[in-house]
């Protein structure tokens, strides 16, 4: 039988990905967080802007952790960063509007990500039942009460029960590898 050499773990992030079991045991993290960054960014998403509604008018961002959750009860997820300035604004009203962005929506989509400017300026937007804004031409909205905010690492992971939902017809803005796909 032939000997074989074991495989030699390199440093760059292709084969920290293909390495199952690498990293050690007893909690040391497996990858760091450029390197997880990285690998992640290999899982397409689309794009939703996150809305809600104060005293001070609509707010909202950009995320792309969004998932739906369950259907019975009607649930989706989002995991907004603890160093946003918008989602305690939302968080404090109990409620949220999730706009699915459109393939023509890139713009919307890198406006909202930007902090500390007035998001809505110029932007053609609608009352959700909630109050919370969605964002005219969304290919598709979920209207949500929030239910639960849990801590996870940096961000919370927020529980949110679907009121109402619609869509349109049309193409979804895709994001992958750090970048919107055409
Ligand atoms: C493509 C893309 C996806 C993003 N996904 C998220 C996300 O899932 N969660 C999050 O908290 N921020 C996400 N961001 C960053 C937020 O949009 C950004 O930090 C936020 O809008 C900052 O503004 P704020 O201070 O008004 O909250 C994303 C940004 C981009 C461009």
């Amino acid at each position: 039988m032939d000997k074989q050499e074991p495989a030699e773990a390199g440093n760059d992030a292709a084969s920290l990905a293909a390495a199952p079991g690498a990293g050690a045991p007893g909690g040391v993290p497996a990858v760091n967080a450029e390197e997880l960054r990285h690998v992640m960014g290999h899982f397409a998403s689309g794009i939703v802007i996150v809305g809600g509604i104060d005293e001070l008018g609509p707010v909202g961002l950009t995320c792309q952790s969004f998932f739906s959750l369950s259907l019975d009860p009607p649930l989706v997820a989002i995991a907004p960063s603890h160093t946003s300035t918008s989602w305690p604004r939302i968080a404090a009203q109990g409620a949220f509007a999730v706009s699915i962005l459109s393939a023509q929506q890139q713009e919307l989509s890198r406006s909202f990500s930007v902090s500390g400017i007035d998001k809505f300026e110029g932007v053609a937007w609608r009352t959700a039942h909630t109050g919370s804004p969605i964002i005219e031409g969304a290919l598709a909205w979920v209207d949500c009460r929030i239910e639960k905010v849990h801590e996870a690492g940096d961000h919370y992971l927020v529980t949110a029960r679907v009121l109402h939902a619609g869509h349109l017809d049309g193409q979804p803005l895709l994001y992958y590898r750090g970048q919107y796909v055409a």
